[in-house]
This record gives structure tokens, C-alpha cells and sequence, in this order.
């Protein structure tokens, strides 16, 4: 994600690393970002408005009622046309005065008057950073989706060693792009449209304290979701335990065995434009679950297995009351990636195979990155490596061409 031509407002603080916001806003310009700055009367004391103005070419905010500044841009208008609002260094006074929305200097009005997304690169001593208060604002501004960038552990300029430090004005000026390649609107193509989404593992019950499970943490199922639902689709996900947070406007049904999920998929598949099968389904279950802990003593060596369901296989020649929605299935192969795809794509009567080789470093169970093959019955595309929630939308940008002509 680039910055070019994104505003971006950098609020500086009074802490040492203040001598730093020279640098990010050369990284932020040189990134093609058009810079604001706006400083508390403490960052002053540690750089000068001068040094910051002529850097980024705008007239720097310091005062909330100085009557010139306000005639030139009001707080408002600053606020209002920033596209992300950056605050490093975000001293330990600052990140306790954003937490708890008071508006006592220009920097914090324009924060409470923001809507852009706010990120912080806290800087301060390592004991003022480990400090409850402080850990607790922490938490209450993370909890309201501001993001923080470090801070980083190492020497502080105040002779301490430890977590305090700012995290380095390039790392930061790559943050501010992510957040704003995240927040960029994306096409509506897939308004008006119902999708169904299977994440994560399942879990076959042996008793009431063990299972059979694997290895999948839905993160590619998320993706799918969060971006289905961002493009505009409604969207049901329904989804093996997992510690990932429900995309934003996604409905979550949560399940465990793959008789749950069968069941879950089966009650809604029949309103669905497309149904993306991304979960790892276990292909089979004790064929008895002990009602009461199995003991070591007397336990039998060997668990005795039944098939489960194939949901996807079962999609593929249900009767579906209208058009049938557009079935994508999954496969994780460590060999013969293709060719198992292919045997899947027919076997299962599915109009697309997301393939994948989970033995390649940056494809496996857990990663943030995948590198799929798309094999259909025209041929296969292979995608680059690609982070899951950019494969997410190149799947849906093919998927969305089957739809219409469904
Ligand atoms: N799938 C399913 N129900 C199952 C097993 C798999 O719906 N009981 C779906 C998966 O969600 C995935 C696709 O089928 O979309 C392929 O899953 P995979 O486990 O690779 O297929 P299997 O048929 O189990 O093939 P194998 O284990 O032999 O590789």
C-alpha cells in the first residue's frame, strides 16, 4: 500500500525521541503521504515547530487558540481532512491523556475531533511503560482499534535498558501505510450477495477432555470473510474453534465437529451466491465418545474411527431450491499439489480448488501468507506468494466472475 497523496497528521510529543519526528516526516513525504504536524507544548521544548514546518511545507499546529493558526486551518478542518492521525513519539502523559479523551491541548482536541484511524509509536522510560496505568490506557485504546507501533526494547536515552524505545521512523511510516491500505474503500462488487464461509479445524470428541484435531487456524477462512464482507456481501462464517477476532459485519456461527458444521452449512447453503469451503474438516470421528474421562489404566491401544460426512461432497450434488451457488473447495497437499486438486475439483463436483503446498515455507497452517494455484475445469492459475487477506480478494475477484454468470 502506497501513501501517495494520503494525508497523514503527525502529532508530536514531549519525549526525547521527539528529535525523531524530523525523520518521519521525511519518510512519510518521501513515501508521497502530505504531511500535517501538530505538537504539544512539551515536544517544543525537544524540537522546534520550525524544523517540522519547513519539513513538511505546512504551517505546524501548537495552539488551539491561536487566532492566526485558526484563521489558516481551524482544529476542525484539521481533524476532518486527516486520513490517518500518527502521534510519535506518544509519551506516557499523552497515550493516559488519548485514553481517557480529554482535549487539553491542540494535539488531544484534534484527536478526539478525528475520525481517521489513530496510531501510536509510544516512547518513554521502561518503567513508565510497564507501569499498571499506563498498561491499562494501553489496553482501553487498543481496545477502541488504535494501533500502536512498538515501542521497541533496547537502550533508552534515559540510561535504562528495556521496552521504551520509539520504534524507528521508517518502521513507522510502513505501519501508517498498512492501517491506511486496510482502511482504503474497497468496490461493492459483491453487494446484494450472500456468502458462506467454513473456517478452522473441527474437533471429534474421543471424551470429555480429549479430541482428534488438526492443525488449521482459520486464518484463511477470516480473510475470505472479512473481505467478502468489506466488498459488501453478507456473510455467514461459520467456523471451528478459533482465537481470531470476527471480521467486522460478519455473522459467526461457532462449532466443533464436523457433524456441526455440517449441519450449520446445510441450514444455510441453500440463499448462498457462492460457499467458500476453507476449513479443515477431520475425515473422521471416534466411533464412540466416552461419556466420562478414559483413564490410563485399562484404556484400549486403539481408537476406533467412523467417516464423517463430506460437506463439500454432499454440496456438490445437493439440490439446491435456486441457483446453485459458485463451490469452492480447499485442498492442503504436501505432494502432487495439481493433480490432487483436480481429482478434488471432480470428485467433489466443485466449481474451483484453492490448492496449496502446506510443506512450502510461507503456505502453511498458521502463516500470514499463502501461495495458492486456482484449478479449475478451464486450467489452473497459480497466484504469487501473497498475504492471506490478498489472496482473499483475488479469490473473491474470480469467484464474483462465476456469480454473474451463474
Ligand atoms: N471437506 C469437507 N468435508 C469433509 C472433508 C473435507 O467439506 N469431511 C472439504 C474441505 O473443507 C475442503 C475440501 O473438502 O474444502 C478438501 O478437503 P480435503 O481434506 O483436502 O479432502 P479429502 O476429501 O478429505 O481428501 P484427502 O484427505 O484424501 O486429501
Amino acid at each position: 500500500m502506497s501513501l501517495a497523496g494520503r494525508q497523514v497528521l503527525l502529532g508530536v510529543g514531549g519525549g526525547i525521541a521527539a528529535y525523531k519526528a524530523a525523520e518521519l516526516v521525511r519518510e512519510l513525504s518521501k513515501a508521497g503521504a502530505e504531511v500535517r504536524v501538530v505538537m504539544t507544548a512539551a515536544a517544543q521544548k525537544f524540537i522546534t515547530p520550525l524544523t517540522l514546518q519547513t519539513l513538511s511545507h505546512h504551517p505546524v499546529g501548537v495552539d488551539t487558540f491561536d487566532l492566526q493558526q485558526e484563521s489558516t486551518i481551524s482544529h476542525i478542518d484539521l481533524a476532518d481532512r486527516s486520513e490517518l492521525f500518527v502521534v510519535a513519539p506518544a509519551t506516557a502523559d499523552l497515550v493516559a491523556r488519548l485514553a481517557l479523551g480529554m482535549a487539553n491541548d491542540l494535539l488531544t482536541t484534534v484527536a478526539l475531533a478525528c475520525r481517521a484511524p489513530l496510531v501510536l509509536a509510544p516512547s518513554m522510560n521502561v518503567n513508565m511503560w510497564q507501569h499498571p496505568a499506563t498498561q491499562v490506557h494501553i489496553q482501553t485504546l487498543r481496545g477502541r482499534g488504535v494501533r500502536m507501533i512498538g515501542p521497541d526494547a533496547g537502550d533508552l536515552a534515559c540510561g535504562w535498558v528495556g521496552a521504551g524505545r520509539m520504534a524507528e521512523p521508517s518502521e513507522i511510516a510502513a505501519g501508517c501505510a498498512t492501517v491506511l491500505g486496510e482502511t482504503q474503500t474497497v468496490t461493492q462488487d459483491w453487494a446484494g450477495l450472500s456468502v458462506l464461509v467454513t473456517a478452522g479445524s473441527t474437533r471429534e470428541a474421543i471424551d470429555p477432555v480429549r479430541f482428534i484435531g488438526n492443525r488449521s487456524t482459520g486464518k484463511m477462512g477470516f480473510a475470505i470473510a472479512k473481505a467478502a464482507a468489506a466488498r459488501g456481501a453478507k456473510v455467514v462464517l461459520i467456523s471451528g474453534p478459533s482465537e481470531l477476532a470476527t471480521p467486522a459485519g460478519v455473522e459467526r456461527i461457532n462449532i466443533e465437529s464436523a457433524v456441526e458444521m455440517r449441519d450449520a452449512v446445510m441450514s444455510r447453503a441453500d440463499v448462498q451466491s457462492a460457499i467458500f469451503k476453507a476449513a479443515a474438516v477431520a475425515d473422521h470421528r471416534p466411533a464412540q465418545v466416552a461419556l466420562q474421562k478414559i483413564k490410563k489404566q485399562g484404556a484400549a491401544s486403539s481408537l476406533e474411527l467412523q467417516a464423517n460426512p463430506d460437506i463439500l461432497a454432499e454440496l456438490g450434488v445437493r439440490k439446491f431450491g435456486r441457483v446453485r451457488p459458485v463451490l469452492v473447495g480447499f485442498a492442503a497437499e504436501t505432494t502432487d499439489v495439481e493433480r490432487h486438486a483436480r481429482e478434488k475439483l471432480a470428485r467433489k463436483h466443485c466449481d474451483l480448488i484453492v490448492a496449496n503446498d502446506v510443506s512450502e515455507a510461507g503456505s502453511g497452517f498458521g502463516t500470514d501468507t499463502n501461495r495458492v494455484m486456482l484449478v479449475s475445469e478451464g486450467g489452473v492459475d497459480r497466484l504469487p506468494l501473497l498475504s492471506k487477506d490478498e489472496v482473499a480478494h483475488r479469490l473473491l475477484d474470480r469467484v464474483r466472475s462465476l456469480v454473474k454468470s451463474a
